[in-house]
């Protein structure tokens, strides 16, 4: 691994670290929402990405975005698979590795919640929910982390400059309520994530997890597109907003570069403090401004 700490006595400090140069990076869910943050953010940082969703058209508006922001980046290229189907994983891996030339970093951001036939997100109680409500949700956001991972193993293990991000939640190290099945799934990145990077340190493989809180996107938009649940829910988020995509993208480039060198097994929380213990006092008034 090249960690940028300068044995000949250069600066260490160089804002160099915090870009992602020459990385070669795929990131699944990159059609929308966090994932196609994401992926902005990586190649404005200069790093070459690989785009996964579904279908090819659906990452078109990223590979896009990208051009117009990142204009001497390299062209972003754009695989298609179905993560709830097992065979995918690998051949994800192994398409992004032969585009990239090779892979350095590895996110897992695509991620799913129960939903109904319309496609609706469900939240119910466990007793209410139902095998078939929980099986794409295990199939997305557990079985598809471990075989991405196992999958990139051969591959990180040839970089310079290797890690893995998993795109994980705070409903992985908070009790939520109607949300079992993604909780366990997001509780489980965390743990894959710990596990990992002991288990790969020796081989230079750094692996974090990012938890974000309620973020805008696609995902919740039933929710904060519903305004009294939206206010009940930012009643428990002391920044008392939503978190925008972009808001974890700059933690993701954080992590994958340099700067991040000596940061492995981490769960990086993104939550405008909705995880920060309150002692059962959220809710009292706040401070008052000084224009009050
Ligand atoms: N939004 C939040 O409040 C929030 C909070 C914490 C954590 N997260 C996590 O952040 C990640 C991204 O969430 P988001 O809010 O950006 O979600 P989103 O807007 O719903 O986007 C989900 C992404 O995952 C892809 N995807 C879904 N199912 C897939 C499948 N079976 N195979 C391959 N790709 C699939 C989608 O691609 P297609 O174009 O193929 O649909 C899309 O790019 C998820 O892991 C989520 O759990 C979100």
């Amino acid at each position: 691994m090249i960690i940028r700490v300068n044995p000949d006595g250069e600066s260490m400090l160089s804002p160099d670290n915090y870009r992602l140069d020459g990385i070669r990076a795929l990131v699944t869910g990159a059609s929308r929402g966090i994932g196609a943050a994401i992926a902005e953010a990586f190649a404005v940082a200069g790093a070459h990405v690989a785009l996964a969703a579904r279908t090819e058209e659906a990452t078109t508006r990223t590979a896009e975005r990208i051009e117009r922001s990142s204009p001497d980046s390299p062209k972003a290229h754009r695989i298609a698979g179905d993560l709830a189907d097992p065979a995918v994983a690998p051949r994800i891996v192994n398409e992004a590795a032969g585009l990239l030339g090779g892979l350095d970093v590895l996110v897992h951001n695509a991620g799913v919640l129960p939903v109904d036939p319309q496609g609706n997100p469900v939240f119910k109680p466990l007793a209410l929910s139902t095998a078939q409500e929980w099986e794409p949700v295990l199939a997305v956001n557990l079985s598809a982390t471990v075989a991405l991972c196992r999958a990139a193993y051969p591959l990180l293990v040839e970089s310079d400059n290797p890690s893995v991000l998993l795109v994980s939640s705070v409903a992985g190290l908070i009790g939520v309520p109607t949300m079992e099945a993604y909780g366990v799934t997001k509780s489980a990145q965390v743990s894959l994530a710990r596990s990992l990077a002991t288990g790969w340190a020796g081989q230079g493989i750094r692996v974090n997890v990012l938890c974000p809180g309620w973020v805008r996107t696609d995902m919740t938009a039933t929710v904060y597109g519903n305004e009294a649940l939206s206010a009940l829910l930012l009643q428990h988020v002391p920044m008392q907003r939503w978190a925008e995509p972009e808001e974890v993208a700059g933690p993701a480039v954080f992590l994958t570069s340099s700067a991040a060198s000596f940061i492995t097994g981490h769960a990086l929380v993104i939550d405008g403090g909705l995880s920060v213990p309150h002692g059962g006092l959220a809710g009292l008034p706040t401070e008052p401004s000084p224009t009050d």
